[in-house]
């Protein structure tokens, strides 16, 4: 199903008065009252910026939204839990089929430039940190997925694709995943292919990896399965997602550190050493609690950890692994020596990038226990954050977020000076609890806010944040610090 490319203009200039189909297409991403002007306008440049570009008549129209994470950082990876919520800031595009193999991917934004590829078995990587790559993932990510299931690769379509975003980039907030996710809604559909929801999630979450980034499935399934109104709980091994409804009365506000938690090689680095550390601290402890158990105990990530795998009371589990990890960092030699393998296949086993590279041991070596602790304690304080939401026991949340940001900073060191005086700002401005989001290193925080508070508390990070402590200028505010609301997920148009 497509629409000609000046029919939907049409409809979209008339979504400003009348109640026509697309306005729903919209309405999960604004408040139509308030952004009635912005929205048409968006799409009615979106749709120049297309035609001024392609020949083609026939289009469709697709929209992934970005997220915020709540609570439950780098827990991901490690197949514990996450709470994030799909917001209203998105990538959306105009897209069309084309009769050959190739894809063309443009921006409306003309920071970014054209990019050209075809589709093939295996589609080499444009240079680290590209954003064509994100495109690029989706599409390799699906190939492998049908090619394992037998197909060829012959009666796939490419695609000529028009998009803009407006999910601040290298914030924290997805904008990488909305994209992959864009791209794989846009791909399926080109080829009238259909994936389930979640085995797609999981599938894309898989797929991103292609970029160099070793992630969990947090965003991908966020952007995929987003509900207006709602938060969700995302349980990974086997993917399991639980909205739980935000409560009335209370806003989220996001504020962008303006520090850039970029995907450059260093800062994927930077990223990658933590699921490093995550899979190092589980070997180590398979092999303790192996030796103590006298049985090989199945633990292959830290979420493994817990008594139905284990067979071992919970506190049991707690007791021993705080025993047998060291609190100092371990060297690679030394745990090496705990595996009974050479630093060599320790290193080959654990600390590999995608394209097969090692990853240096780091000069402050592996902080195995702090690492552990954090995923473990954090994974607790998303089982009690999603109890407190159901019960709408805000200021237990509010107490979790603040725990949880403390954690991020002094145990997974993601944090910086920045966003650390962000979060003091934040509380002191009246937020009930703050705390970075997303992958950290910079990017934004999230607050949580009594309605009635959120303008006064904008105004006092502005000044307080903005102006005084970091001494910047801008006077355009509604891309660094803005309210968020949780909205529907990805999703394709006509
Ligand atoms: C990035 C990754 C996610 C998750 C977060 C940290 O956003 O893509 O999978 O690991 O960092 O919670």
């Amino acid at each position: 199903m497509s629409i000609d490319v000046e029919e939907l203009l049409q409809l979209i200039k008339s979504s400003t008065t009348g109640s026509v189909p697309i306005s729903q297409f919209f309405e999960v991403n604004y408040d139509l009252e308030k952004d009635r002007g912005r929205i048409p306008e968006r799409y009615i440049r979106l749709i120049g910026s297309f035609q001024a570009r392609y020949q083609s008549k026939e289009v469709m129209l697709a929209r992934a939204p970005g997220r915020i994470n709540l609570i439950g950082e780098h827990t991901d990876y490690n197949g514990l839990p996450v709470l994030p919520m799909a917001v209203n800031r998105d990538i959306v595009s105009v897209f069309s089929p084309r009769g050959d193999c190739r894809v063309i991917l443009n921006n409306v934004d003309s920071g970014f430039t054209e990019r050209q590829f075809d589709l093939q078995k295996s589609i080499p990587p444009y240079e680290t940190g590209d954003w064509g790559n994100y495109l690029k993932a989706a599409v390799q990510g699906i190939i492998d997925h049908y090619l394992k299931m037998g197909k060829t690769l012959k009666p796939f379509k490419g695609l000529e694709i028009m998009i803009h975003g407006d999910i601040p980039p290298a914030a924290g907030m997805s904008s990488s995943s909305a994209l992959v996710v864009l791209g794989a809604l846009m791909f399926l559909k080109a080829n009238n292919l259909e994936i389930p929801r979640l085995e797609l999630a999981a599938l894309m979450a898989r797929a991103e990896h292609y970029v160099g980034t070793q992630g969990g499935g947090m965003d991908q399934a966020c952007s995929l399965m987003g509900q207006s109104g709602k938060a969700l709980k995302i349980d990974f091994n086997p993917l399991h997602i639980t909205p739980v409804k935000m409560p009335a009365g209370y806003t989220i506000v996001a504020a962008n550190s303006l520090v850039q938690a970029a995907k450059t090689a260093g800062a994927l680095d930077q990223y990658n050493r933590r699921p490093i550390e995550c899979r190092l601290a589980s070997a180590v402890l398979r092999k303790k609690f192996s030796e103590n158990f006298k049985r090989d105990m199945p633990i292959r990530l830290l979420g493994d950890l817990n008594e139905r795998n284990l067979a071992v009371p919970e506190k049991d589990i707690w007791e021993l692994s705080d025993r047998v990890l060291h609190k100092y960092p371990y060297s690679l030699a030394e745990i090496a020596a705990l595996l009974e393998m050479t630093p060599e296949q320790t290193a080959q086993a654990y600390c590999r990038r995608r394209d097969g590279s090692l990853f240096a041991e780091p000069a402050d070596g592996f902080k195995l226990w702090k690492r552990y602790r954090h995923v473990t304690t954090e994974a607790r304080r998303v089982e009690r954050s999603f109890k407190a939401l159901r019960r709408t026991n805000i200021f237990e949340f509010g107490r979790l977020m603040c725990q949880s940001h403390e954690s991020c900073r002094d145990l997974y060191e993601i944090s910086c000076a920045e966003l650390d005086r962000l979060v003091e700002i934040s509380l002191e401005a009246g937020a009930l609890g703050a705390r970075l989001t997303g992958a950290g290193f910079g990017g934004c925080t999230v607050s949580l806010l009594e309605d009635d508070k959120v303008d006064e508390f904008i105004n006092r990070v502005k000044l307080s944040y903005y102006r005084d402590f970091l001494k910047c200028e801008k006077k355009e505010f509604s891309s660094i610090i803005f309210p968020c609301k949780a909205v529907n997920g990805a999703g394709v148009l006509f």
